[in-house]
């Protein structure tokens, strides 16, 4: 069974938050088209409006029925005033959300502690970190309400096996599993579920933020090597939404064929 025509899928809305590019985004336009509604967030209202376009044309040329509602909100996860508000921002037909995924965010530079710039180390916990926590805050009480929610979060290789460079991401996406995990445990008795997909290495704008726009560094890090693209995470995303409602995929890590750690990357030469 294709995931895409997954009828558990049908109809379902499904709040993403970072959908304005990468991961978000291609998930955003998979859930789409198998029948979802969507509810897009992130800060660039531009980039959102795009990927609210891609996603209304992959559900119209599906050629399904149900779903296909799509509603843009531009809202930065690490600002608690804007978070609150979600909620009464949201179209009233698309209110009860279905899935939540945590996917916004970002890593800056490759400093090595004792170097790092204090306003990075703020910025990249208050939206991997504190961010996805008021997020999931919105909607915990919601789920227990209507008992039914699923809540996917993005971890990361980085939050299994820190790398030198890497401290203050890695601690972020540590912090984000040690979450996640607490909150499987404190929704046992609920049909609510709760999943973390841990990606190795994957080709979006991740890398360009990270080196602050330098293409050329970001290339580098995907040199030799065929890495994840964006899509290929967004399928096990859905895959995951589309599971039947008794079973829950709590973790999901997820790699380049040559890669095995963070450091372990095989390339081949030119
Ligand atoms: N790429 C990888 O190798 C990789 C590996 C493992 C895990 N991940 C994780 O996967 C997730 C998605 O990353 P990606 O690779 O798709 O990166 P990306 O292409 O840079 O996309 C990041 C998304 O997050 C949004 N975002 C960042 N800060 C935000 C904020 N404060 N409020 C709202 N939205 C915010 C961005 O939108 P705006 O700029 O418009 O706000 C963008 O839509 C991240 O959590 C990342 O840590 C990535």
């Amino acid at each position: 069974m294709s995931v895409f025509n997954a009828s558990r899928l049908l109809g379902k809305t499904v709040l993403i938050t970072g959908a304005s590019a990468g991961i978000g985004a291609a998930t955003a336009v998979l859930f789409a088209k198998g029948g979802a509604n969507l509810i897009l967030l992130a800060r660039r209202a531009d980039a959102l409006k795009g990927v609210a376009e891609a996603a209304a044309k992959a559900h119209k040329d599906s050629g399904v029925q149900q779903g296909g509602k799509i509603a843009t909100l531009q809202v930065d996860v690490s600002d608690k005033s804007q978070v609150a508000t979600i909620l009464d921002k949201i179209p009233q037909d698309l209110r009860n959300v279905d899935v939540l995924v945590n996917n916004a965010g970002f890593v800056h530079g490759v400093d090595r502690v004792g170097t790092i710039n204090a306003d990075d180390i703020d910025a990249m916990f208050a939206t991997n970190v504190i961010g996805l926590i008021a997020v999931t805050q919105v909607f915990v009480p919601e789920f227990k309400a209507r008992k039914n929610g699923l809540i996917i979060n993005l971890g990361s290789i980085a939050g299994l096996e820190a790398y030198a460079g890497g401290s203050i991401y890695c601690a972020t996406k540590a912090a984000v599993r040690a979450f996640g995990t607490a909150l499987r445990k404190e929704l046992v008795d609920t049909p609510i579920r709760v999943t973390e997909i841990q990606p190795g290495m994957v080709e979006t704008e991740f890398s360009i933020v990270r080196f602050r726009g330098d293409k050329a560094a970001a290339d580098k890090v995907y040199e030799g090597i065929e890495p994840l693209t964006a899509e290929d995470i967004a399928e096990e995303i859905v895959w995951v939404a589309a599971r039947p409602p008794h079973v829950n995929i709590a973790e999901l890590f997820v790699l380049p064929v040559n890669q095995a750690s963070p450091t372990s990357v095989h390339r081949e030469s030119k």
